[in-house]
């Protein structure tokens, strides 16, 4: 998001701030976005209110040169437009590949090489290799002795677009091969793409922050690796598969066919597509690309959009040749039909999230789209389903593949005889009748009575959830019954449960109870940042969670916690902060802790509190450049010594360490007498 800016006017600031201390703020508040953006991927602001405040920034340093913060935003963010990708040459042209949309084209395919061979002897013993087509983007990352040192995007086939940092950051592309490289240049050819579990993830937390959505992996991956500024790339979790190497003089590579080079990629480290199969006949060729439609594609967390047949011998390659300088004779892509089907929207239903949130899903009459029957697709939010033009009763096009959850890619009009009606949002909650309430920033709708039963049972579900509290064996139906019988009515209710009350619900038996009970009472020792997880703290997840956990080192700490010390915790933004800070005053949630806490569930970090070090329990300020180290080697320094570093200085501060060009802070650290020291003293300190 915060990539693409304009320069535009800069909006007028109403507070009467003096440029300085405005310059600070907004750096610090676009750089936490950032990180919550980038690294956390919980964006917290839109990306409207991202450019609005950038644009201020960039017109206030502007003005005032001498203000702009050695990290602000705006040395780093290209303004450039995407254009400015320095171009690429490929050591050899990246081909593309000729289509066969059945299986007699496929043996069309075949009877023309064997015309152009001469017979079929020489493909019989060559065989063919057949391959997933992955839907993503081609790339070639080129490695020089071993070494990665460019990945390129596949351009016009000839030329392409230089995206080395971006290349980089894709977790499974080796820095370096390992094992029988050959020397020189070489380049691996493949595709990056991104899973569906992430892509789902990704346009979740999109909607949320009323973002726009990418239409399906291949956009997002292709979007990501473009970006101008790697960190985006590094944010988003691609993946690679390879498929090819080439050299430049082409006859240097140390295999004689596709299924070696497959091996060797392999052996190098590079990441090679499952399911890849040597076939010696044109029926079993055919038998794979059916088994691959029919069951192994709905298996994928990746989309594909075929399979490829490669003939394998490469001297038969070459001797085939290529048509027209792009599509290989020896190569050809069997596409698949896409796994999307038509059905009729029967309903929208809408169910309460954790925090409140109303989701609405569309009941579909039940089709069966890649193998698995589809009846439930999920709509996101009602803006969507106004964007889509959605009515109950159209006839709508719904796509589903591998783990993702069904998607109504939307409604098919010419379908439509009249009796097709336009959906809105319940104003009441479905669950429990309460009025809803619109969220302030964010396009969704809640429903704001905290004893919702629809928000207890999926908040429950979410504190046994595996990346919470992990209490195995409670289950969604379990706790729908648990309520249902009033043996529980909150959160903290589940550690008064006895073997006794269990064995009172249908379903249980004395081993199942057992098992439960014992769960439940184990869960009582999981770590800190797994229960702070588990209370579903809206915008805080696995990793705020460690974060506050860590910082804080035990759950009275954090409850005591106000607003400006929780900015003061790195990687954490100001909308967590605040969010915090409102969950932990909210008089349920003392009483909910309180229960947890009588219960015996663990509230403190291991390690923290005796942790110790010589700036334990002290809170102190970075300002200016210092010396030798950077704001976050310094911020690392003093956490790595118990210390703890914020933001802003208040009298809670400790001492400020100040380097060159200290503005504001130290005048007010000079203001409210609080101790000032340099690096110097820092080392001093904490005896390095
Ligand atoms: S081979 C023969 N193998 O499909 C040279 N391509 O439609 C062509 N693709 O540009 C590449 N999976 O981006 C090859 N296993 C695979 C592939 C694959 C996906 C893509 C590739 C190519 C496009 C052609």
């Amino acid at each position: 998001m915060p990539a693409e800016s304009s320069m535009s006017p800069a909006p007028q600031n109403k507070a009467s701030k003096t440029p300085e201390l405005e310059v600070i703020e907004l750096t610090t508040k676009l750089n936490n976005a950032s990180h919550e953006y980038y690294i956390l991927d919980k964006p917290t602001l839109s990306d409207t209110e991202y450019d609005k405040l950038f644009r201020r920034l960039q017109a206030l340093e502007e003005l005032h040169p001498e203000l702009r913060q050695p990290d602000s935003p705006t040395l780093r963010i290209g303004t450039e437009p995407q254009s400015l990708l320095a171009k690429h040459t490929h050591l050899q042209p990246m081909l593309s590949l000729g289509n066969a949309f059945d299986d007699k084209e496929l043996k069309d395919w075949e009877d023309r090489n064997i015309r152009l061979l001469g017979g079929s002897a020489q493909l019989s013993s060559s065989g063919y290799v057949t391959e997933l087509k992955i839907d993503g983007a081609a790339v070639s990352i080129t490695y020089e002795n071993g070494l990665l040192v460019r990945g390129s995007t596949r351009g016009n086939g000839t030329i392409g677009e230089d995206i080395t940092p971006n290349i980089r950051t894709v977790r499974d592309v080796p820095l370096r091969l390992k094992g029988n490289f050959p020397t020189g240049q070489i380049e691996v050819r493949g595709e990056i793409y991104f899973p569906f579990d992430q892509f789902e993830k990704m346009n979740n937390e999109r909607v949320k922050a009323s973002e726009p959505v990418f239409a399906n992996p291949r956009n997002a991956a292709a979007g990501s690796l473009r970006q101008l500024d790697p960190k985006i790339s590094s944010s988003r979790p691609l993946r690679f598969y390879g498929y090819s190497a080439v050299t430049k003089d082409g006859d240097s590579l140390p295999f004689k066919s596709q299924w070696d080079l497959l091996q060797a990629l392999s052996s190098w480290g590079i990441p090679t597509a499952p399911n890849k199969q040597l076939c010696y006949t044109m029926d079993e060729v055919i038998q794979w690309c059916a088994d691959t439609e029919q069951k192994l594609r709905a298996e994928l967390n990746f989309a594909i959009d075929g399979g490829v047949v490669k003939v394998n011998s490469l001297s038969l390659q070459s001797e085939l040749g290529v048509v027209g300088g792009r599509d290989p004779r020896w190569a050809i892509a069997r596409k698949f039909a896409p796994d999307i089907a038509e059905t009729k929207l029967l309903a929208i239903e809408v169910n309460v999230g954790r925090t409140g949130q109303l989701n609405p899903y569309a009941v579909l009459e039940a089709v069966e789209i890649g193998g698995t029957t589809v009846r439930l697709a999920t709509l996101h939010n009602q803006d969507i389903i106004r964007e889509k033009d959605l009515r109950v009763g159209d006839i709508v096009q719904v796509k589903r593949a591998g783990d993702v959850i069904p998607q109504v890619i939307g409604p098919v009009p010419e379908k439509r005889d009249g009796t097709q009606k336009p959906w809105s949002m319940p104003s009441v909650c479905p669950k429990c009748g309460t009025p809803v309430v619109k969220d302030a920033d964010l396009v969704a709708i809640y429903c704001p009575n905290l004893a919702c039963g629809g928000r207890q049972l999926e908040a429950m579900v979410y504190f046994a959830s595996r990346g919470a509290m992990d209490i195995r064996g409670l289950s969604y139906a379990r706790i729908e019954a648990l309520l249902a019988n009033k043996l529980i009515s909150d959160i903290g209710d589940i550690y008064s449960l006895t073997k006794e009350s269990l064995l009172t619900l249908d379903g249980f038996k004395e081993k199942s109870a057992q098992n439960l009970y014992d769960a439940i009472q184990a869960s009582k020792t999981q770590p800190l940042a797994r229960l702070i997880t588990g209370l579903g703290i809206p915008h805080v997840g696995e990793i705020a969670a460690k974060l506050l956990a860590r910082h804080f080192g035990s759950m009275e700490a954090l409850q005591s916690a106000t607003v400006e010390q929780l900015e003061g915790v790195r990687g954490l933004g100001g909308v967590i902060a605040q969010s915090v800070n409102l969950f932990f005053n909210d008089t349920s949630t003392t009483a909910l802790l309180n229960k947890l806490s009588a219960a015996g569930v663990n509230m403190v970090e291991a390690g923290a509190a005796s942790s110790g070090g010589a700036l334990a329990g002290q809170t102190v300020v970075i300002t200016g450049t210092l010396p030798t180290l950077s704001r976050l080697a310094a911020t690392e320094l003093i956490e790595s010594h118990g210390g703890r570093v914020t933001s802003s200085v208040s009298k809670a501060t400790t001492f400020v360490l100040a380097g060159e060009e200290a503005g504001s802070k130290l005048e007010k650290a000079q203001q409210l007498n609080i101790e000032v020291i340099n690096e110097a003293d820092l080392f001093q300190r904490i005896g390095s």
